[in-house]
This record gives structure tokens, sequence and C-alpha cells, in this order.
């Protein structure tokens, strides 16, 4: 079964478009990872914040897999960005990670000072910690601003992005600047899957509702990043590439937008 079909980035490498993720997964973390990639993942998208480097760095230690053939992201945490501590905090997710580089790194929210922490995660990427550098839940005026005062474009911007969350002028100005979205909660933590349309075009393809969302977002040209901690779903969500929404039941899902957040807003969060 496919399930490595990869963007190119706007660095030049190239990333697999499906990723698991693993913002509370707790316990589960190793163990999920071991799953995923025993199952054809290849890209994991951590986090500092999410308290779990250490179990993916584990699993993959214990997957035997060549490291380059993997793809890992973690993030930079608000508090580092406010405290200009950019090359301590990478430094000390790749020990945790046991990892000498990291495919991305990621500012994980729009904090006060992401400027200078990017302009330092530049450097770094030059010093061979970070393959590529890119943002996280910024919006297009956090990108407009960023874009003005650093070097180079961010590779990638991941942000909520569902069904009944669609950020359209992101999703526009992200195109239109080479710069891959990547979605969190593509499932809406679980609330899109009960949405009636998504059942029924799910109905159509005998797919299961997980399968049509993530879908829809890969042929957007969307990067998925689904959360599970459960074996079945872990491979229910890669097997994606035996079928193919058509451009009517594109269209319904794109219709289903309702700015619905389960996060936090970029211009309003408060840690
Ligand atoms: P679990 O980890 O218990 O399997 P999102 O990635 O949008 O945040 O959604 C993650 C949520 O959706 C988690 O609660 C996860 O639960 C659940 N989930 C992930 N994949 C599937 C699936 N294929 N079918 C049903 N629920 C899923």
């Amino acid at each position: 079964m496919k399930i490595q079909t990869k963007v190119k980035l706007n660095s030049s490498n190239e990333m697999p478009m499906l990723a698991l993720g693993v913002w509370q997964s707790g316990e589960l973390t190793k163990q999920a990872v071991l799953t995923a990639l025993k199952n054809g993942y290849r890209h994991i998208d951590t986090a500092a914040a999410y308290g779990n480097e250490e179990a993916v760095g584990e699993a993959i230690k214990e997957s035997g897999i060549a490291r380059e053939d993997l793809f890992i992201t973690t993030k930079l945490w608000n508090e580092d960005v406010r405290q200009g501590k950019t090359e301590e905090a990478l430094k000390s997710s790749l020990k945790k990670l046991g990892l000498d580089y990291v495919d991305l790194y990621l500012i994980h929210w729009p904090a006060k000072g992401y400027v200078d922490a990017y302009l330092e995660m530049e450097k770094l990427m030059q010093a061979g910690y970070i393959k590529n550098i890119g943002v996280s839940n910024f919006k297009k005026h956090h990108l407009e601003h960023l874009l003005a005062h650093v070097h180079i474009i961010p590779a990638v911007d991941q942000m909520e992005f569902n069904p009944q969350m669609q950020d359209e002028e992101l999703y526009q100005f992200c195109k239109e600047n080479g710069i891959v979205l990547e979605a969190w909660s593509p499932l809406g933590s679980g609330a899109c899957l009960k949405i009636p349309a998504i059942i029924s075009i799910a109905e159509k393809y005998r797919k299961s509702p997980a399968q049509i969302i993530l879908r829809w977002l890969l042929q957007k040209g969307i990067v998925i990043l689904p959360k599970s901690v459960h074996e079945e779903r872990i491979i229910e969500n890669a097997h994606l590439f035996d079928f193919k929404l058509q451009e009517e039941d594109m269209e319904t899902m794109n219709s289903l937008n309702q700015n619905l957040r389960t996060g936090p807003d970029p211009d309003n969060f408060h840690f």
C-alpha cells in the first residue's frame, strides 16, 4: 500500500504528506509512533510542549529505520520564543529525540519575539541542526510581518484546518508564496467525523469519514497530521491512495466551513 506521497518544499527538500500527530498521545506515544512506522508512516510531528519527544526518540531508535528515511518535526515553545532561548530549546529537543538534526523546526505560536526567534532558526539551519524551518499557527498577517523581516521563506505553516475550520485567506496566501500548509486537527479532534454530508460521501466511496476528510485535504495539497493512538485508526488514516474524490465532492467538503476552531485563535492565546 502506497502511503508516501511527498511534497517538495521551497527549500527543495521533500516531505511526506502524511504524518502521525502525537499531541495528547501521552504514555501511548512510543507505541503509536512504532505502530505508525511499522505501517509505512515516515513523518512524525511532535513539539517540545507535548512533553513526549523522548518517547518519539525511543520509538525512532527501536524502529531501526534509517535516519535519512524519516522526517521528524518538532516545535519551539512560546516561552523560549519570548526569552530568546531558541538555540537552547532546539538543542534540548534534539537531545530528547536522540537526533543530531530535525527535518523541520517550527515556531509553535506567534509569541512575542517570533521574528528574532526565526532569524536564530535561520542560523541554526545553516549550522546543520535543522533541515527546514517554518511556523505554526501563523495567520496571513503574521506571515506578512515575518516575510518582511527574514531571509528564508518558511517552508510550512501548520494551522488548524479541517472541514469546519477552513482559513481560505491563509490557504491562498500560502499557495501564492510557496509555503506548504499543514493541517493540525484535520479531523476537528474527531468532531468532523459526525458531519452528515461527510458520512454520506463516505458511504458513496465505501470509505470512513476520517479517510474522506484526509483525502480531501491531500487533494487540496495540504499536509495531514492525524493523531491516533489506536492501531486500526493509524492504519485506516494511511489508506488514502486507492481512491480520489470527484470535483463535486471536493466542493461539498469546501462548503462545510464554519470558521469553528477547536483550539485557540492565534490572535488571542494566553500561554
Ligand atoms: P484516538 O487517538 O483515541 O484514536 P485530530 O487529529 O483532528 O486532532 O483528531 C484526533 C482525534 O480523532 C483523536 O481523538 C483520535 O482518537 C480520533 N481519531 C483519529 N483517527 C480516527 C479515525 N480514523 N476514526 C475515528 N476517530 C479517529
